[in-house]
Parts: structure tokens; C-alpha cells; sequence
């Protein structure tokens, strides 16, 4: 069997089994850009307030400010956050006691107006903006071809994130797996053309054969959050269709952690299981100039019911009609009943007659 590469790094306590070059991941490449923003007036509103801070609605500036006279109140009694932790412990606490801190909450008006403000919270910007002024990598993700439906509700980044800090990686506020599995839980979620996504709680409670990085509960090693170039957030191309003419570029996606000599090699005994004697299977369904079947003809990326999740069946043409897979694991390999082509049997238990050429295989 060859190697299956696992580019995955998060810290989220779950382990992963054989990992490898983190570089190989996809993931946050150039999301992770920042650029200074000019500091926000933090100069107390005379007109259109939304939110007014308690302190200053009862007139009582000097309990942060040196001076009581309103017209001019000097600086401030105490440097900025100490200013604020006066009366919000509980937001010192989080910030002394978070394991991922974010450095520029240090500076509480660096989002903050002490006073008062045209936005909720005493915040000097809606989100997201708020955050993607200086997160200019993930404002390009969000300008992406896909976009995530959560990005854009009015918790914005906060649906996700702590703008302070947390005890998770990336100051989320959970474990991502929860956080997609707590808006993916639902029989009425729809994508923006319209089409209803899967309830991912359902999906798994039906499906015992997990895919190794879903039962990981790495969902970001596929996807990414933020906005993607690619069908359904992806990391990587992944063709949406049934047919798909065969360039490793295609499947981009499985290639980052499986080898595409799985495809690529016609005659192999050892790359893949999914082959008779040594003729490749996966050669001869994907590897086509025209109309190469898809991964998805045969796999489910999730979960399934079956060994090697395998699919029970896959929908045909955009009427909804779901032509059966026919799939039986054998003890010698597989069969595959009458639905694209006649029954097929193969046999994968033959062992190699003679060394394997040089550099055939690994
Ligand atoms: C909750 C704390 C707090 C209260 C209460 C407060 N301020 Fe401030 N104020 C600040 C902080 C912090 C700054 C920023 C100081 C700095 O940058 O050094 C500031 C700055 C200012 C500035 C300068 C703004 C600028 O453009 O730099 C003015 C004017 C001001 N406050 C007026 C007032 C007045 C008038 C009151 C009472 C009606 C008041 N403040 C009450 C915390 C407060
Ligand atoms: C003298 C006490 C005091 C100080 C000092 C103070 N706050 Fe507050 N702050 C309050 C109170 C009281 C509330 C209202 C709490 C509530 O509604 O539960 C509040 C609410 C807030 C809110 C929520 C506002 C909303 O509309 O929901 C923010 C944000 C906030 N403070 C930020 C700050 C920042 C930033 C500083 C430092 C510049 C600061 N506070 C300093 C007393 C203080
Ligand atoms: C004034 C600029 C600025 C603003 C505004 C800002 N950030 Fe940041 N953010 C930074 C910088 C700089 C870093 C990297 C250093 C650090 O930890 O603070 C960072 C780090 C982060 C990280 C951790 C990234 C990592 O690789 O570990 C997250 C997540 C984050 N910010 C989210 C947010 C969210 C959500 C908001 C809005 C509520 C926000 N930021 C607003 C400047 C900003
Ligand atoms: C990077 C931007 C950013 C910085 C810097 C920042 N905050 Fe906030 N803060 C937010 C956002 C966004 C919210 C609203 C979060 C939400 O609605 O879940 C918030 C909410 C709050 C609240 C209200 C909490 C509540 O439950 O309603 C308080 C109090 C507060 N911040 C205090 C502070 C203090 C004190 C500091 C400095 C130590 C600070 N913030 C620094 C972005 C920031
Ligand atoms: C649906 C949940 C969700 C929302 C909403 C969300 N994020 Fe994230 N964010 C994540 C997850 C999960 C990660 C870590 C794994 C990853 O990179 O996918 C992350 C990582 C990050 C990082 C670190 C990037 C890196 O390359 O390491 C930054 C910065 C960040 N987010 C900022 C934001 C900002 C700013 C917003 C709002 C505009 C936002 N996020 C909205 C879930 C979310
Ligand atoms: C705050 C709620 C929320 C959270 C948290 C959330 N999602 Fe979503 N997601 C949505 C909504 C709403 C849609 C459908 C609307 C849309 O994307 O425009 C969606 C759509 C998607 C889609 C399909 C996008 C498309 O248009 O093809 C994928 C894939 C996805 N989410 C993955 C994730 C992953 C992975 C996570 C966890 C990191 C996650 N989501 C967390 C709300 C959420
Ligand atoms: C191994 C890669 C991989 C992992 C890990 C992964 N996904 Fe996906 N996901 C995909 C692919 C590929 C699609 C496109 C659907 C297809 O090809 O059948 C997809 C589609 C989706 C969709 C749209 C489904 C629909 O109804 O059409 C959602 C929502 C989603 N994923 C969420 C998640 C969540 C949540 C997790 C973590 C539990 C996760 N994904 C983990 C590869 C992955
Ligand atoms: C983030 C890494 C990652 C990505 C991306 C990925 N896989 Fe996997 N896949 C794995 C791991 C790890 C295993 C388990 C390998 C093992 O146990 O030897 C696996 C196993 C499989 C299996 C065998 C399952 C079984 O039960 O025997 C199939 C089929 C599969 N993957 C298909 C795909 C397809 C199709 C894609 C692209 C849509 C893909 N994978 C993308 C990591 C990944
Ligand atoms: C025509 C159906 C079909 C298609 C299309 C297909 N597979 Fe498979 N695949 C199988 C079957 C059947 C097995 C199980 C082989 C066995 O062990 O008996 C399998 C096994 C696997 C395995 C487990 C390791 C191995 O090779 O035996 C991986 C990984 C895998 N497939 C990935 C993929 C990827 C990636 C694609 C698309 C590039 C793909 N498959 C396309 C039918 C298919």
C-alpha cells in the first residue's frame, strides 16, 4: 500500500496518524496576511450613537480620565487596558488566562470606543469589516468565487472567533468540528443556488464508515472556512461533475494526502487494492482522456455505509435519479453487480510473479 500523506496540523487535541510535511497544506495560505489600519478616533460621538458606554452616559469621566471637567478631561488615569479591567474582569481574565491570545486586544481601542459609537458594543466598525481591515487575507477569501454563509450573518467572524482570546487554537471559541457540526445540524440549510445541504449529525449517526480525517474531525483539512476558488469551499479541484476528462489537477483535493500513482500507473500489484491481478481499476475507470468517471461515482467523501466508502448509490443527471453502485467486498477483492456494465468480478489477492520494474513502485 502506498503512503497516505496527512497534511494536517491543528492542535486540537486529536491525533493523527502518520502526519507529514505541514507546508503540504493548503490550508490559510495567505490568509494569514495582516496590515496595519490607521488607528480609529476613539473622540466620544455628538450625534448618532448606537451604543453608549454606561460610564460615560452617567457624565463620570473621571473614572478613567485624570480630570472630571468635560471640556478637558486629560489623559487617560491609566494605560489603556488597565483602564478597562477596572470594571471588566471578566475580560481580563480571559485575556491573562487564554492560551491563544490576540495581542492587538491588548489595545482595547483598537476595536473599542470608550465613549460611545455608531455601531453595537462600542465597536468602531460593523463587522466584518471591523476585522478584515487588518485581516487583509481573509478579506481576499471572502471575496473568493465561493462563499461561506457564515461569514456574512451579523455574528460575522464572532460566530467563530473570540476577538479577545480563548484556550483554542485560533481564538475559536470551539473545537471547529463542533462549530461546522453546530450550523451543519439541520434538514433546511440551503447553499446560495438554493439546493438543501446535508445534515452532517444525521450523516454521521447513519454512516459508520467514516473517512480518516472526518473521524478526525479535521473538517478544515478539506475545507476552507473563509471562501474558496473551488465547489464547496474546497482546499484543492475537485470536478463537481459525474465525468470528468483525467488530469491529476482535477483532483487536486485527494492528491494532497493520497498518492496519484493510485490513477496514474496502469499495471500495479501494490499502489491500490482496487484492481484485478495487476491490471488497475482506478486506472481504467478515472484515468480517461474523455469521460473518466469521477471519484464520486464510486466513493463518498464523508461517509458511508460500506467498506472503502463505498456509495450505495450516486445521483444521475439533474433529475434526481440515483443510479446504484452494486458493490460487494469479497475476501479476494470485490464484485460489482449489473448497473454500469455487466457483473464484474476482480481479484486482488495475486501476489507479484517478478521484482516490480525499477521505480514502478514505492
Ligand atoms: C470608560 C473610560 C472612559 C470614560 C468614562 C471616559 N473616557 Fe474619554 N477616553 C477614554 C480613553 C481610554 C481615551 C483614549 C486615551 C488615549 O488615547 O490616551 C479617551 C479619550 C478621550 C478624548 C480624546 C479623544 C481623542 O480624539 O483623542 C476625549 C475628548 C474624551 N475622552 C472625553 C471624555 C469625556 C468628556 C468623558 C466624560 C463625559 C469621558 N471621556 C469619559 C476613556 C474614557
Ligand atoms: C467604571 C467601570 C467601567 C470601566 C472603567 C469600563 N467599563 Fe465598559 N462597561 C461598564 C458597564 C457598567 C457596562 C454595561 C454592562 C452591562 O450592560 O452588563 C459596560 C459595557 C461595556 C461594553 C459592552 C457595550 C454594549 O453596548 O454592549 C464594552 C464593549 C465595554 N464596556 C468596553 C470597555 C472598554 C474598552 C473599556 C476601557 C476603555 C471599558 N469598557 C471600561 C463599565 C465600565
Ligand atoms: C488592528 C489590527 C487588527 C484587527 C482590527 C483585528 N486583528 Fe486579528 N490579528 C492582528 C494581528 C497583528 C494578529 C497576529 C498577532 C496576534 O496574535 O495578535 C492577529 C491575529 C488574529 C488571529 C490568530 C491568527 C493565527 O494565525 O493564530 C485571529 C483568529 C484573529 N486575529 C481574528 C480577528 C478577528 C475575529 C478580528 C475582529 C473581531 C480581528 N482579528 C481584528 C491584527 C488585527
Ligand atoms: C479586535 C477587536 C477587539 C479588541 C481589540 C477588543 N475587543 Fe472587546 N469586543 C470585540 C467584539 C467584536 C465584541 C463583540 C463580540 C460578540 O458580540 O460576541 C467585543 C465585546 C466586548 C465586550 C462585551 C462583551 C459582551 O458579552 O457583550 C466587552 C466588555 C469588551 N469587548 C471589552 C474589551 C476590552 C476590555 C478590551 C481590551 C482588553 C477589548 N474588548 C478589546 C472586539 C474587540
Ligand atoms: C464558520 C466559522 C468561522 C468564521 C465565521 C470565521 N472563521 Fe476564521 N477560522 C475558522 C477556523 C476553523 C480556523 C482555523 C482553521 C482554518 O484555517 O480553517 C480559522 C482561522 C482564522 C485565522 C487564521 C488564519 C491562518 O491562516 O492561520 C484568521 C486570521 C481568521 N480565522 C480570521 C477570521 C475573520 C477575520 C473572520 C471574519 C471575517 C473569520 N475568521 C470568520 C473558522 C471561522
Ligand atoms: C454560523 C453557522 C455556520 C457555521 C459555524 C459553519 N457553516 Fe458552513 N454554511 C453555513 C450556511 C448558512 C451555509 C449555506 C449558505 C451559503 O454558504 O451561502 C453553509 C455552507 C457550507 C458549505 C457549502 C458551500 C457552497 O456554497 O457550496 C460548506 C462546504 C460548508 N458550509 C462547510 C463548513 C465547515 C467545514 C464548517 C466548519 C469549519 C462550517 N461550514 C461552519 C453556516 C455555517
Ligand atoms: C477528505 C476531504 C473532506 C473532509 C475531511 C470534509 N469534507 Fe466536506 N466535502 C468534501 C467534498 C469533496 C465535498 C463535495 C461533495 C461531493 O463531492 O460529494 C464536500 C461537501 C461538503 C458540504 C456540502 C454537502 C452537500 O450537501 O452537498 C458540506 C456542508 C461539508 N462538506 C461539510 C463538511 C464538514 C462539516 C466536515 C467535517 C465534519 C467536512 N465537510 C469534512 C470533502 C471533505
Ligand atoms: C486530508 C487528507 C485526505 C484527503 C484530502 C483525502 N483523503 Fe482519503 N483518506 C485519508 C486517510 C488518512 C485515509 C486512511 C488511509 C488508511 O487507513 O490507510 C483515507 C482513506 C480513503 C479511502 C479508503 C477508505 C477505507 O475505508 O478503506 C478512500 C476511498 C478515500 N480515502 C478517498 C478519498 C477521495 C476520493 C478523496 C478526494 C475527494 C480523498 N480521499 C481525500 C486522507 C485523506
Ligand atoms: C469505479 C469505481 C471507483 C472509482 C471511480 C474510484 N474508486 Fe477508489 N476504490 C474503488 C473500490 C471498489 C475500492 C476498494 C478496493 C478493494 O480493496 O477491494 C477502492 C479503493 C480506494 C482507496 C483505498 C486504497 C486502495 O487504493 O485500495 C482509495 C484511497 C481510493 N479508492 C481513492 C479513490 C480516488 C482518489 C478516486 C478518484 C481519483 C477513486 N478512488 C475512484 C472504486 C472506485
Amino acid at each position: 500500500m502506498k503512503t497516505v500523506r496527512m497534511a494536517i496540523v491543528f492542535v486540537v487535541s486529536v491525533a493523527f496518524i502518520g502526519v507529514a510535511a505541514p507546508a503540504a497544506r493548503a490550508q490559510g495560505k495567505g490568509s494569514s496576511e495582516v496590515e496595519a489600519r490607521k488607528p480609529p478616533s476613539v473622540a466620544p460621538l455628538k450625534s448618532g450613537a448606537v451604543s453608549t458606554h454606561v460610564p460615560f452616559g452617567t457624565g463620570e469621566c473621571s473614572l478613567c480620565h485624570e480630570k472630571k471637567d468635560g471640556k478637558g478631561v486629560g489623559p487617560a488615569l491609566r494605560p489603556i487596558n488597565k483602564t478597562c479591567y477596572f470594571c471588566h474582569e471578566d475580560v481580563q481574565n480571559v485575556m491573562t488566562s487564554g492560551k491563544f491570545k490576540h495581542k492587538t486586544a491588548e489595545s482595547c481601542t483598537n476595536c473599542h470606543n470608550p465613549h460611545n459609537s455608531a455601531y453595537p458594543k462600542l465597536l468602531v466598525a460593523n463587522l466584518p469589516s471591523l476585522c478584515t481591515d487588518c485581516h487583509v487575507g481573509i478579506r481576499r477569501r471572502m471575496d473568493s468565487k465561493v462563499k461561506h454563509g457564515a461569514m456574512t450573518t451579523t455574528a460575522s467572524c464572532s460566530a467563530c472567533h473570540s476577538p479577545h482570546a480563548s484556550n483554542v487554537e485560533k481564538m475559536l471559541l470551539r473545537l471547529p468540528y463542533e462549530q461546522c457540526l453546530d450550523c451543519h445540524s439541520s434538514d433546511d440549510t440551503k447553499d446560495s443556488k438554493g439546493k438543501l445541504l446535508v445534515n452532517f449529525k444525521k450523516l454521521l449517526a447513519e454512516n459508520p464508515v467514516q473517512h480518516a480525517p472526518v473521524a478526525q474531525k479535521d473538517c478544515s483539512s478539506c475545507h476552507e472556512t473563509h471562501g474558496s476558488e473551488n465547489t464547496r469551499l474546497l482546499l484543492a479541484p475537485y470536478p463537481p461533475e459525474f465525468y470528468a476528462p483525467f488530469v491529476p489537477a482535477n483532483y487536486a483535493l485527494c492528491f494532497l494526502c493520497h498518492d496519484e500513482r493510485i490513477v496514474t500507473v496502469k499495471e500495479t500489484t501494490t499502489e491500490t487494492r482496487f484492481r484485478d491481478g495487476s491490471y488497475n481499476l482506478h486506472f481504467a475507470h478515472v484515468n480517461k482522456a474523455d469521460k473518466g468517471r469521477i471519484c464520486r461515482v464510486c466513493h463518498e467523501v464523508h461517509a458511508s455505509k460500506q467498506a472503502f466508502l463505498i456509495r450505495e448509490g450516486v445521483p444521475y443527471g439533474s433529475g434526481g435519479w440515483i443510479l446504484k453502485v452494486g458493490f460487494t467486498q469479497n475476501p479476494d477483492g470485490g464484485t460489482c453487480e449489473k448497473t454500469c456494465h455487466t457483473a464484474k468480478r476482480y481479484v486482488n489477492t495475486v501476489k507479484p510473479t517478478a521484482p516490480a520494474a525499477k521505480g514502478a513502485v514505492k
